[in-house]
């Protein structure tokens, strides 16, 4: 089968501890390049990971015609910049979430995918996970009746000043890191737009990125709400209310790639779990689905999993809930 040939931007932690090798036992992908802005750093990240290829800087990797498709996991600010020049070098492009800075840069990645005609894609990875598309099923199955309420949290604690999460200028904070998987599985859960959100946010007083943000999703279907952290105990979990029985999905973000993931439907007879049933997915590793996913689209030229015109959507909500703190008012989309 043939295989599509990845280069990864920068020595990131999620990239060399998971998704490098994810990839890397894809059936349709291999990567055989990794980029630093420090030559010596990506030596030892290839050496490391057992990849052919190392360049000491991004513009190096992109020029290599050996490359199909890139894998961009970048700090937040790098997202747009990086992603358009692979893709004006004629790569495929798979950036770590959040895309962009804003919905305006998110558009232009967009465009940048029109006018260049490769597949760029936001590494969503939750929403090719089978525990999401068994819940998404659920859902739309009728067992929880009509699905009214969505209930979100995800936490962990992180105050090093130096980490990209932890300084504005690297686009960090809880709602661009990890609140934005409470809002694209609301939106994926209930399969349409809000028609406006609330936020509450409070900020680090010394680098003022959010470190608690709450959100009130107002869907035409129903309802959602969440609160993202990163100063509090490390905890997630999401439950999907219905009028006849509730779901929750016990690990929805950071799926375990070691052991099976859990989904529990509660039928509603008592308020004991007399009616709770588990069910199990089989083991599996979200970010190898993903890259096959991906490479899998480049191969056939169909649709990726989660397309741009969606992560648009993503970042006018992220950049709603923040406006919603400053005016106290429902916000709309824009
Ligand atoms: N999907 C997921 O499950 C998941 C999980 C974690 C993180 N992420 C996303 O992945 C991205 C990276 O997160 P991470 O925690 O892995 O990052 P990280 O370890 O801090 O790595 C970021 C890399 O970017 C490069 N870089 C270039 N300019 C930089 C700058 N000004 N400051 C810092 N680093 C710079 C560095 O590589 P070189 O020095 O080698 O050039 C650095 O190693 C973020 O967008 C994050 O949201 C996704």
């Amino acid at each position: 089968m043939p295989k599509i040939r990845w280069g990864v931007l920068g020595v990131a932690k999620i990239a060399t501890e998971k998704v490098i090798s994810a990839m890397s036992s894809g059936e349709c992908s291999e990567v055989v390049a990794i980029a630093s802005r420090d030559h010596h750093k990506a030596e030892a990240a290839a050496k490391a990971l057992g990849l052919p290829k190392a360049y000491g800087s991004y513009r190096e990797l992109l020029a290599d015609p050996d490359i199909d498709a890139i894998y961009n996991p970048l700090p937040n600010h790098l997202h747009k910049e990086w992603t358009i020049a692979a893709a004006e070098s004629g790569k495929h492009v798979l950036c770590e979430k959040p895309i962009g800075m804003s919905a305006a840069e998110a558009e232009e990645i967009l465009a940048a995918r029109d006018r260049t005609g490769v597949k760029i894609e936001e590494a969503f990875m939750v929403c090719s996970h089978p525990q999401w598309l068994k819940a998404v099923e659920i859902c739309r199955s009728g067992r929880l009746g009509e699905v009214r309420s969505f209930m979100g949290y995800f936490s962990y604690f992180n105050d090093d000043p130096k980490n990209i999460r932890n300084l504005a200028e690297t686009g960090g904070g809880g709602l661009m890191d990890i609140g934005c998987y409470l809002l694209m599985t609301s939106r994926m859960v209930f399969g349409e737009e809000p028609r406006r959100v609330m936020g509450l946010v409070e900020r680090d007083p010394s680098s003022s990125v959010d470190v608690v943000t709450s959100m009130m999703l107002d869907f035409p279907s129903g309802q959602a709400i969440g609160t993202c952290s990163t100063r509090m105990v490390p905890y997630q979990s999401v439950t999907i209310f219905g009028t006849a029985g509730r779901l929750q999905v016990d690990i929805p973000f950071n799926a375990p790639d070691d052991r099976p993931c859990r989904l529990s439907i509660d039928d509603g007879r008592d308020v004991f779990g007399s009616g709770l049933e588990t069910v199990e997915l089989l083991t599996c590793d979200q970010y190898r689905i993903q890259g096959e996913a991906f490479s899998r689209a480049i191969l056939d030229d169909t649709d990726v999993v989660y397309p741009l015109e969606k992560s648009v959507e993503n970042m006018r909500w992220i950049e709603a809930i923040f406006r919603s703190a400053e005016t106290g008012r429902w916000e709309t989309a824009g």
